[in-house]
């Protein structure tokens, strides 16, 4: 039987590069989430791929119902993320909320609508940062991104222990630097060391064969220390 994949926050840099890996891969179907359609159905003209348009940033579970999705997915990557870089003194209301909405709740939100159209061993895979890890190296400007990617990784503790008693996993990836268009934005002129496809590379395999290994994980995705 095919494997039914779901990519949130798809319509670019690794969520884009995500379903063109999968795309390639047969015996997989891909279903692509994001607020903006006509750039997925620009880009993913392949038969496996079915595009959907979805904003995590409010009303997330009617609007997940109201796709008329058919079970069961395997795999749901929880990559949609929105990264607010300003001095810690000038961060607004909106900011701190837009930030945990599409990072935190949005994704909470997200697993929740998921949960009945999920295959019974579904590996649920969230995409936090090494700014969220603890003990990682800091970076100014970014307190409510960093912030809210570590809630994401304690949402994956929470998730691994309340569901233990089932074939579900979570496990949570705090990726390093990669060239996106969401680090062009936040630190222009910065480059990094991995390119989209390279770190979707390792996304993929890492989603399909860890959920054997591994429940309620956090791991460092990075070649840095701390
Ligand atoms: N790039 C890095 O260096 C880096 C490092 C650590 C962690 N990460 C994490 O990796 C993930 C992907 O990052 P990226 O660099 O590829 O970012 P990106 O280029 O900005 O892409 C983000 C994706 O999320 C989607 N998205 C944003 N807000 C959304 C919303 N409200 N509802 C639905 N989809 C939404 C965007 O699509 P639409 O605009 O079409 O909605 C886009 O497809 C993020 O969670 C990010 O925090 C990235």
């Amino acid at each position: 039987m095919n494997k039914r994949i779901a990519i949130i926050g798809a319509s670019q840099g690794i969520g884009a590069a995500l379903v063109a890996h999968f795309a390639a891969i047969s015996n997989v179907e891909v279903f692509a989430f994001s607020r903006n359609l006509d750039k997925m159905l620009m880009q993913f003209t392949q038969k496996n791929v079915h595009s959907f348009a979805l904003d995590i940033s409010s009303n997330v579970k009617n609007q997940i119902h109201s796709l008329g999705l058919k079970p069961s997915f395997d795999i749901l990557i929880n990559n949609a993320g929105l990264l607010i870089n300003k001095p810690f003194e000038a961060l607004s209301q909106e900011d701190f909320q837009e930030s945990y909405q599409v990072n935190v709740i949005g994704v909470m939100q997200t697993t929740q609508a998921f949960l009945p159209l999920l295959s019974s061993n579904a590996h649920i895979v969230n995409i936090s940062s090494m700014g969220g890890f603890q003990g990682s190296l800091k970076f100014p400007g970014l307190a409510a991104y960093s912030t809210s990617k570590a809630a994401l990784c304690a949402f994956t503790e929470l998730f691994a222990e309340e569901y233990k008693n089932t074939d579900l996993r979570m496990n949570c990836l705090c990726l390093g630097a990669v060239q996106t268009q969401m680090l062009s934005a936040a630190f222009p002129g910065f480059t990094a060391p991995t390119t989209a496809e390279h770190m979707a590379e390792f996304i993929a395999d890492f989603s399909m064969h860890a959920g054997a290994f591994m429940n309620g994980k956090i791991i460092p995705v990075s070649t840095s220390n701390p």
